[in-house]
């Protein structure tokens, strides 16, 4: 990776059903860090981010709220990019599914695997999760319905749907992750290799039921087809950089991917389908695709109808969106999942950043300016400690293949902190106070020297997590962080005589926890959507004939009509509140769908709605009446 002239790395699209939390922050956040490294180590970068747009879970999410798609689609991603300029993420492009060049890059897409014959038409029925987005084969389902990654119930669909011929590409897949090992942590590797090996069917790669989403290309002229959401979006990759349109020099320059950065959940999209989309349009396979685990809080899966989904700049706000950063990077290692506690990220604060590095910048502008009035120099450093200073230098001719390029940002950090650990230990050890009495002022300076340069190190290494606070440590040290002081310190130079500058403390102690504790509004857990509602069928009936069950304390037999022709026997339990004669005549509401039941012996069609409280049962009734059958809405 180092010797790369360019590198094109991206975050997954975020959908639009939802305004972004911790976990789009985790994955930006890496992705952020690495393009900067990437860029201070000279690398022309492309970092590209954006927002997924289309399908049925958008168009579903929008509609709940009483928005059209585009407008509810507008509203959130509006929402992300505000969030990653207030955090500033350094993006190249920010792309969006519904921009016009992405979608002519998709059906330019889908017409060139179409005459590669590599798309053919045909019926699709099965299982379909829609939080997921995703086709479900019968042998994945867990119960019989429930979606294997999400566990929400998956619905059955049957429509008409174009086909790529996935299978085709089964073995290339094979060999491609066999011989280049692209997934990150390798130790992901072969759950795919698992997957791909237990036979790849071929996908359904367009939609004819709803209607949000790319329409097929002219050419193939079938209007009432829009393309499956994960073929639309994966491509997002490739129409970023022009794909598609006149001018296709970013593709060149650019492409392939040195990266993607991808939530274990979504590996399969972009280990399995994707690389077979680019085999069949002939571009070249992405370099390294790298997932990550799943942020939890307090030891609980975040959800919306738990309420405790955290925002993550609700967190930002409180400590400070680079302490935030180095938290996340700081404190699992790539591809675990990870918890997020208050606690955790206070103790982070404090402990690493305000004891480890904070306090050891302190200790040197302290000692600077009470022995040296704050000069510093790096003369005499390598004599009187080389032994610290090769063990630094020999951290950082490692981490950077060794940890950063594989996404172990937990590990480069931690190998960062033995560099500081290094400076605190030397203080420690030859105790400048009793050099300067001993009348060794040679070598407290050195050692002063030493600790500047340790500090100077960790601070450009760690400049892609923390930029402006790093910034303050090299402006205290009077240098800046850029491309020529990178190379100056992997070069091994030290640095050169200066004049430390006191500035306040970077990390003040965290006394107690800063987030607000605001009353969460809880989403019931029993919500259902409107279509849930609607498949509740509720229609006036009239009772026709109404007698005793007999052997029963509580049934009534009625006859309804319910506008069909054939009434209904419907067995209620209400004969403690109403005669048989009362009733005939009276109009009723009935849920006519409800699936039949027998009751003492008698089949039962429906069932009556009614109300009851300490004084009694009452059936609802119409308030004027109402023709027989009229649903109820
Ligand atoms: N739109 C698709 C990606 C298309 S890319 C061509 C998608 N979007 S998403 O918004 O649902 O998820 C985006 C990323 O957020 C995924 O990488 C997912 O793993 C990540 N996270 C969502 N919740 C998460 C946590 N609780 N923790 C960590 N990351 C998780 O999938």
């Amino acid at each position: 990776m180092s010797d790369c002239k360019t590198y094109y790395l991206t975050t997954p699209i975020y959908y639009v059903n939802d305004v972004p939390h911790i976990g789009h922050a985790y994955t930006t956040i890496i992705a952020d860090t690495i393009a900067r490294y990437s860029r201070l180590k000279g690398i022309d970068t492309f970092f590209l981010t954006g927002t997924d747009e289309h399908g049925q879970k958008i168009e579903e999410a929008a509609r709940k709220r009483g928005k059209t798609p585009k407008e509810y689609a507008d509203e959130i991603s509006a929402k992300f990019k505000e969030l990653w300029d207030e955090f500033e993420i350094s993006y190249d492009k920010f792309i969006r599914t519904t921009d016009p060049e992405h979608i002519k890059g998709v059906q330019k897409a889908f017409l060139e695997m179409y005459k590669k014959g590599d798309i053919y038409k045909d019926y699709y029925e099965g299982h379909y999760c829609v939080s997921c987005e995703s086709f479900v084969a019968p042998s994945q389902l867990v119960n019989d319905e429930l979606c294997p990654d999400c566990g929400k119930p998956t619905r059955i669909i049957k429509e008409e749907s174009y086909f790529f011929k996935l299978s085709k590409y089964q073995d290339a897949i094979l060999k491609w992750l066999k011989e280049k090992k692209p997934i990150l942590p390798e130790s992901r590797t072969n759950e795919v290799i698992r997957f791909v090996e237990e036979g790849l069917k071929d996908l359904s790669i367009t939609r004819t039921s709803f209607e949000w989403g790319v329409k097929l290309p002219k050419e193939i002229n079938d209007p009432k087809h829009v393309v499956y959401v994960w073929l639309d979006a994966l491509f997002n990759y490739l129409t970023a950089l022009g794909y598609g349109s006149e001018d296709d020099s970013l593709v060149k320059k650019y492409w392939p991917a040195k990266l993607h950065i991808v939530g274990k959940d979504i590996l399969k999209f972009h280990a399995v389908y994707w690389p077979a989309f680019l085999m069949s349009i002939g571009y070249e396979l992405p370099k390294k695709i790298a997932a990550h685990g799943w942020w939890t809080r307090d030891g609980e899966k975040m959800s919306k109808s738990k309420g405790n989904v955290i925002n993550p700049k609700e967190v930002a706000d409180a400590y400070g969106i680079e302490n935030f950063r180095y938290f996340m990077l700081r404190e699992v290692p790539f591809g675990a999942d990870g918890d997020f506690s208050e606690k955790a990220l206070i103790d982070r604060i404090n402990n690493d950043l305000g004891n480890d590095l904070g306090n050891l910048l302190n200790r040197i502008i302290g000692m600077a300016y009470k022995y040296f009035d704050g000069k510093v120099t790096s003369e005499n450093v390598e004599k009187y400690y080389p032994d610290e200073l090769n063990e630094a230098r020999s951290i950082i001719s490692e981490i950077e293949e060794k940890y950063l390029w594989k996404m172990q940002t937990h590990k480069f950090l931690e190998e960062l902190w033995k560099i500081l650990s290094i400076g605190n230990k030397a203080i420690d050890a030859y105790k400048p106070w009793e050099l300067m009495k001993n009348g060794e002022e040679e070598k407290a300076m050195a050692l002063i020297g030493l600790i500047a340069n340790l500090l100077a190190m960790v601070a450009v290494y760690l400049h892609a997590v923390m930029p402006k606070t790093t910034s303050k440590i090299a402006d205290a040290l009077g240098f800046e962080i850029n491309n020529e002081s990178f190379n100056a310190i992997n070069e091994g130079k030290l640095l050169d005589d200066f004049v430390i500058k006191k500035i306040p403390p970077l990390f003040p102690k965290i006394e107690k926890p800063l987030m607000k504790k605001e009353e969460v509004v809880k989403e019931p857990e029993n919500i259902i959507t409107i279509d849930e509602f609607f498949k509740v069928e509720l229609k006036i009936g009239e009772v026709i004939e109404a007698e005793e069950v007999k052997k029963s304390k509580k049934l009534l037999r009625l006859l309804v009509d319910l506008g069909e022709g054939k009434p209904r026997q419907i067995i209620a339990g209400i004969k403690e509140y109403y005669k048989p004669e009362e009733l005939v005549g009276t109009q009723v509401c009935v849920v006519s769908n409800l699936k039949p039941a027998k009751l003492m012996g008698y089949a039962s069609e429906g069932m009556l709605l009614g109300a009851k409280d300490k004084e009694g049962f009452s059936l609802i009734r119409p308030e004027k009446k109402k023709k027989t059958g009229t649903p109820i809405k």
